[in-house]
């Protein structure tokens, strides 16, 4: 794997190998090895993030490397210079990217024009780190995604619901995403992506005997325009709270990529009840990003 732009561009065995050395990373951490010793990753940001950037500032240094986290806004991006030329510059400095940003095509073109491992942290279309780190608490606590029912409640035409459409393609559980037709994705998609995929507009059906109960904000950054009244509404039946926690299988998982707002696309508490498992999907982040890290950087150092 030479750069990790999106669970679309992943194979089966590079998911599930990046999971089971996520594993391997929180068993042994402390005592893991140094793949980016003597390297400097910047992260390059231009939306807000805590779990993103404390925990890549910290696998980056525990794997033996430099972070350099660069706010878009402080530089030259800001202003107008493109990316492919500030790739071309960081490209004969830094190592590795950890890119956080809006269009995917940046996230894409920096890539090509770097040509250094380059990660998406986050853009408008996937959140593949997010959805590693999901895959890997329900390998802890469900044991594995085989014949796994996940239902996906809420804006499910966000970058969150797109990782897990090409996660449920590639690793062949079922999925069923439930929203409003407002929010639903779009069908070109789904044709695509194929799988054991479906959408439906009722909330219940979607967590009937399912496994995991996931969901994510109503209004993704960048999106903030989309904020009305209008769209809350529509969205309060898909919120997971205990009652449709009900209708799943009994021991069912609770997931939020969080940052969480209370009582909207989760109940206050349930996230209070469910805490372990969503702090622990929080951690979670770490320690499959150190697996992501270092593949890149083995693959790296083997094509060199
Ligand atoms: N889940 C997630 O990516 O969180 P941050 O926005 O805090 O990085
Ligand atoms: N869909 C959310 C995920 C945040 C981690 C967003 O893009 O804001």
């Amino acid at each position: 794997m030479k750069n990790c732009l999106g669970i679309q561009h992943m194979t089966t065995a590079e998911i599930d190998a990046l999971v089971a050395r996520g594993l391997e990373m929180k068993a042994t951490r402390g005592s893991e090895p140094k793949p980016l010793s003597g390297q400097c990753w910047a992260l390059i940001f231009s939306k807000s993030s805590t779990r993103t950037r404390v925990s890549f500032e910290v696998g980056v240094r525990e794997l033996g490397g430099t972070p350099m986290y660069l706010s878009a806004r402080d530089l030259q991006l800001g202003r107008g210079e493109p990316i492919a030329d500030t790739a071309r510059v960081l490209g004969r400095m830094v190592h590795g990217a950890i890119i956080r940003t809006y269009a995917q095509e940046e996230v894409d073109q920096f890539a090509h024009y770097a040509d250094i491992p380059t990660i998406n942290a986050l853009t408008d279309e996937e959140h593949p780190c997010q959805v590693l780190a999901d895959l890997m608490t329900m390998r802890e606590f469900l044991g594995g995604w085989n014949d796994r029912k996940v239902a996906y409640l809420g804006d499910a035409d966000n970058n969150m619901a797109r990782s897990w459409i090409w996660a449920a393609a590639r690793l062949g559980f079922q999925l069923v995403l439930a929203a409003p037709e407002a929010c639903q994705p779009a069908p070109e998609l789904l044709a695509a992506a194929g799988g054991n995929i479906s959408v439906t507009d009722d909330p219940e059906a979607a967590a009937s005997e399912a496994d995991l109960l996931y969901t994510d904000v109503w209004v993704s950054m960048g999106q903030e325009d989309q904020a009305t009244s209008t769209r809350e509404t529509l969205l309060l039946p898909y919120q997971v709270n205990e009652t449709l926690l009900a209708k799943a299988k009994p021991g069912a998982l609770v997931q939020h990529c969080l940052p969480a707002y209370r009582d909207k696309e989760i109940s206050a508490s349930l996230l209070e009840a469910r805490a372990n498992e969503i702090f622990t999907q929080a951690e979670n982040r770490l320690h499959v990003q150190k697996a992501i890290l270092e593949s890149l950087a083995t693959a790296r150092e083997a094509r060199a």
